[in-house]
C-alpha cells in the first residue's frame, strides 16, 4: 500500500507545476504574431501605424515573438524601410530610458516586401517570408490595410490567400472610408465577406481609441451623479464639435470624393454620439456594447436637408501670409462644391432623448484644432437666482464639457457666488485637467486599437450592422446635397466657419459652446 501511495503522490503535480501550467500563455511561448502593414509607404503608415507599434513594443505590450512587414508597390529594402520608419518613432516623454536601444531592437523586427496589391504571386512571396520568420510556431497574422479604398478588395483577396494556416488566427484591419453611401458600403461589406468572416474584419474608427471617448462610458456608468441626469428631462442639447486649423493639404484628391460629412460626421462624431446616448449595456462585452450602439443609431431620424449647413473655405490673407482656398489645391477640381465644413441637427426618437437636439459641427481650416462634447443642461426651475442673469437665462445653465483633444479635460460649468459682501453670481468651472492630474502620457488612439486587434478585442471596432445604420442616417441627405448641387457657404481660412451654423443652432434655441 505504501508503494502504491508513493507512486501516486509522485505522479501528482506540485503546486509550482500547477501554477506554471496555469500561467502557460500560448501567445508568449508557442505562437507568433506577424503584422503586415499593407500600404507601408503611405502617410498613415508612417505617421501613425509604425509609431503606434513601436510604442506598444516600448511598453512591453507586443507578444514575445512578433514580426512586422511593410508591404507596398514602392521598391524598398528592409534597411530603407527601417530608415523611413525610424524618422517618426518617439519615446514616451515620461520614460526616455534606453530609448535608442529599444528603437534599434524594434527596427530589427521590421521587414519589407514590395508587391502589387492585386497580385496573388506577390502575396505568396510575402507568405513565404512570413513563414521563415514564424518557424514552427503557431502563426497569427494581422493585416492592416492602410491603402486607398478602391484597392481594399483586391488586397483582401490576395492577403487572405496568405492567411494563417492551421490553428492561428488571421485578422484584417480596414481603414475608413467604408464606402461613400449605404449601397457602396453594403457592396464593400459583401465583397469583404467573400474572403473573411465578420469576426476577422476590424473596421477602425480611430476616435473610438481616444482616451476621453473611451472614458465616456466610465463617466456615465460609474458615477452616480451623471447617469440620472442623462436624458431629455435634464439635458437641453448635446454638441459634438470637431475643428481643424489646417485645410486638406495633401489629401485634397481623397477628400473631394468624400467631403466633411463622410470624413468626420458619419463616423467619428456619430460613434461618439452613439456611445454618449446608448442605454446601459448588459456587460462590457464587445457585442453587448455594440448592440446598444446599434439600437441608438436605429432610433435616429435620417438627417434632413433643412437641418444641415455646408461650407467651404476660401483663401484668406493674414499678417502678409495668404492661406489657400480649398479649390486652390491642384488635386481638387475647379469649382468643386465639396463641403469642408458642415453643421447638422440630429434627433433620437426614443424615450430617453425625444426632442433633444444633437448638434454636430465639423470643419477644416477653422480658427483652432479641437474636438469636444458639450452637454448643455436645462434651466433650474423657479431658480431664485435667475435675476442675476437678466433675460439671458442661457448663461445660467450648467454645461459639461468633455475636451477630447487637445489638452484633454473634463469640466463642469456651475453657477457660483462671487466672494464678497454682495450677492453676485458667476459661472465657474469644476475642472479635471488631465495633464495636471495624470503624469503618464496619454497613448495615441492607434496604440489602443492595434493592441485590441492583436488581442481580439472588438469593442472599439465597427460591426457591419452599425455601419449600415450609420449610413442610413446620412445617405439621403448626401444624395440630395449632390443632386441639388447645393452651394456651400464660403468662409475664410482660419475663421470660425459659416454664420449659417449659428442660424441652424438658433432654430433649436441652441447657442454653440
Ligand atoms: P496614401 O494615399 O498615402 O496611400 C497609401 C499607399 O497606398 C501609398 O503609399 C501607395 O503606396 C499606395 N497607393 C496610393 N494610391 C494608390 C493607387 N491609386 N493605387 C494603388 N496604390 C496606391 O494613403 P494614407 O496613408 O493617407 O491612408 C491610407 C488609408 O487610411 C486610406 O484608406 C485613408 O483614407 C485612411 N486614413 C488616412 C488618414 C491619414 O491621416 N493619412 C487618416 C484616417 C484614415 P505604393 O505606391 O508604394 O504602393
Ligand atoms: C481622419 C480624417 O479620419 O481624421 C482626417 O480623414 C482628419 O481628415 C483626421 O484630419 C483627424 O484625426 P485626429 O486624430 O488628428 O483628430
Amino acid at each position: 500500500f505504501k508503494k502504491l501511495k508513493d507512486e501516486f503522490l509522485s505522479s501528482v503535480p506540485s503546486t509550482e507545476e500547477i501554477k506554471e501550467a496555469a500561467s502557460f500563455d500560448v501567445n508568449k511561448d508557442e505562437s507568433t504574431v506577424s503584422i503586415t502593414v499593407v500600404g507601408a509607404s503611405g502617410d498613415l503608415a508612417k505617421k501613425k501605424i509604425f509609431p503606434a507599434l513601436f510604442a506598444l513594443y516600448y511598453e512591453g505590450c507586443l507578444p514575445e515573438h512578433f514580426t512586422i512587414f511593410g508591404y507596398a508597390r514602392s521598391k524598398m529594402t528592409d534597411a530603407e524601410l527601417r530608415n523611413m520608419v525610424s524618422k517618426t518613432l518617439t519615446c514616451r516623454i515620461d520614460k526616455r530610458e534606453n530609448c535608442d536601444e529599444k528603437m534599434d531592437q524594434f527596427l530589427k523586427r521590421c521587414f519589407y516586401h514590395s508587391g502589387q496589391y492585386g497580385s496573388q504571386e506577390n502575396f505568396a512571396e510575402l507568405d513565404k517570408k512570413l513563414k521563415e520568420h514564424e518557424g514552427a510556431r503557431v502563426s497569427n497574422r494581422l493585416f492592416y490595410l492602410s491603402i486607398p479604398p478602391n484597392i481594399f478588395i483586391e488586397a483582401v483577396k490576395c492577403a487572405s490567400s496568405s492567411a494563417s494556416s492551421g490553428i492561428g488566427w488571421t485578422r484584417v484591419i480596414v481603414e475608413k472610408p467604408f464606402g461613400r453611401d449605404s449601397d457602396s458600403s453594403a457592396a464593400l461589406t459583401k465583397a469583404l465577406k467573400q474572403y473573411l468572416d465578420e469576426d476577422q474584419i476590424f473596421r477602425i474608427d480611430h476616435y473610438l481609441g481616444k482616451e476621453l471617448v473611451e472614458n465616456l462610458s466610465v463617466l456615465r456608468f460609474s458615477n452616480l451623479i451623471f447617469e440620472p441626469l442623462w436624458s431629455r428631462q435634464y439635458i437641453r442639447n448635446v454638441q459634438l464639435i470637431f475643428s481643424e486649423d489646417f485645410g486638406t493639404e495633401g489629401r485634397g484628391g481623397y477628400f473631394d470624393n468624400y467631403g466633411i460629412i463622410r470624413d468626420i460626421m458619419q463616423n467619428h462624431l456619430l460613434q461618439i454620439l452613439a456611445l454618449f446616448a446608448m442605454e446601459t449595456p448588459v456587460s462590457l462585452d464587445a457585442e453587448d456594447i455594440r448592440n446598444e450602439k446599434v439600437k441608438v443609431l436605429r432610433s435616429m431620424r435620417p438627417l434632413q436637408l433643412e437641418d444641415v449647413v455646408v461650407g467651404q473655405y476660401k483663401n484668406h490673407t493674414k499678417g502678409g501670409v495668404t492661406y489657400p482656398a480649398y479649390t486652390d489645391d491642384n488635386t481638387v477640381p475647379k469649382g468643386s462644391l465639396t463641403p469642408t465644413f458642415a453643421a447638422a441637427a440630429l434627433f433620437i426618437d426614443n424615450a430617453r432623448w425625444d426632442g433633444v437636439p444633437f448638434l454636430m459641427k465639423a470643419g477644416k481650416a477653422l480658427h483652432n484644432k479641437s474636438a469636444e462634447i458639450r452637454v448643455q443642461f436645462r434651466h433650474v426651475p423657479g431658480n431664485l437666482y435667475n435675476r442675476n442673469f437678466g433675460t439671458d437665462l442661457d448663461r445660467a445653465t450648467n454645461e459639461l464639457v468633455i475636451r477630447v483633444q487637445p489638452d484633454e479635460a473634463i469640466y463642469l460649468k456651475i453657477n457660483n457666488k462671487v466672494p464678497g459682501l454682495g450677492m453676485r453670481l458667476d459661472r465657474s468651472n469644476l475642472h479635471l485637467h488631465y495633464a495636471a492630474r495624470y503624469s503618464k502620457e496619454i497613448p495615441d488612439a492607434y496604440e489602443r486599437l492595434l493592441l485590441d486587434a492583436i488581442e481580439g478585442e472588438r469593442r472599439l471596432f465597427i460591426r457591419s450592422d452599425e455601419l449600415d445604420a450609420a449610413w442610413a442616417l446620412f445617405t439621403p441627405v448626401l444624395k440630395e446635397l449632390e443632386e441639388k448641387k447645393i452651394i456651400p457657404e464660403y468662409y475664410p481660412y482660419g475663421s470660425r466657419g459659416p454664420v449659417g451654423a449659428h442660424y441652424l443652432a438658433a432654430r433649436y434655441k441652441v447657442r454653440w459652446g
